[in-house]
């Protein structure tokens, strides 16, 4: 593990920015995995203008996303899908057919799971895998649990989880209860992963994940067994 440790976000999100940049401009076919929350929003806005600059072309990269709420339409405001287009996946020169969100409308959820694993493998698996934390250790939303779930798969999110999402919604009751999210072996398989974290919130969370025991209570936990993971942080750790 590589601990990067920055004066604040906007150098958090600068650096991460340049890494996934420098990543498409070694292998412009790069197969981006990506995040939503409030963290990854400064990052995906110094690729928008990167990429407006002229620094990094993404016309020829795949994106898959970790996760989606369970029955929200793409176009709800608090779809990953709409925050993904908002945010970068619109602003910048990619083909969106080649991006990907789970579909949290699916009726056969069990089928949408087994698409979305069978698509990333397929895609050749992940490059580099940007990823956020849950304040509960949560990754995607591999929530807390008795054992790491492999594929794709259907959570129910917990409490920690909707109150701290629910500053999105209009009220609490709007957040949906489940979630449609990646497992752990896509993540663990990608070639590298990049956890950004910021804010004093997370600071607990951040050293449990990164020095306390590999266990599924903490999901992110078990980045520390990844071959390749950078961590770029403005939090003493
Ligand atoms: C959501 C997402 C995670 C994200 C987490 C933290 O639950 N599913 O991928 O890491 O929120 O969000 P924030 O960055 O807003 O703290």
């Amino acid at each position: 593990m590589r601990i990067v440790k920055v004066k604040n976000y906007e150098e958090m999100s600068r650096k991460a920015a340049n890494i996934i940049a420098a990543q498409v401009n070694l292998n412009p076919q790069t197969v981006l995995g990506l995040a939503t929350g409030s963290t990854p929003i400064g990052t995906y806005e110094r690729l928008v203008e990167l990429c407006n600059n002229g620094d990094v072309d993404f016309s020829q990269v795949t994106t898959i996303n970790l996760d989606e709420y369970y029955g929200l339409e793409p176009t709800h405001e608090q779809s990953y899908r709409y925050f993904m287009n908002k945010h970068l996946l619109t602003k910048i020169n990619i083909n969106l057919a080649n991006t990907h969100v789970p579909n949290g409308k699916a009726t056969d959820i069990e089928a949408e799971c087994r698409r979305y694993d069978e698509l990333i493998e397929n895609a050749g698996g992940i490059d580099l895998q940007l990823l956020g934390i849950g304040h509960d250790g949560h990754i995607g939303f591999n929530e807390p649990s008795d054992e790491f779930v492999m594929g794709t798969h259907c959570v129910t999110l917990n409490e920690i989880t909707i109150n701290a999402n629910s500053r999105f919604f209009n009220s609490r009751d709007e957040v949906p209860k489940q979630a449609l999210t990646m497992g752990i072996k896509a993540i663990m398989q990608a070639s590298r992963v990049l956890l950004i974290a910021s804010g004093d919130d997370k600071k607990e969370i951040m050293k449990k994940a990164l020095f306390g025991p590999v266990t599924p209570a903490v999901p992110a936990s078990i980045l520390q067994l990844h071959r390749d993971l950078i961590v770029i942080t403005p939090l003493d750790i």
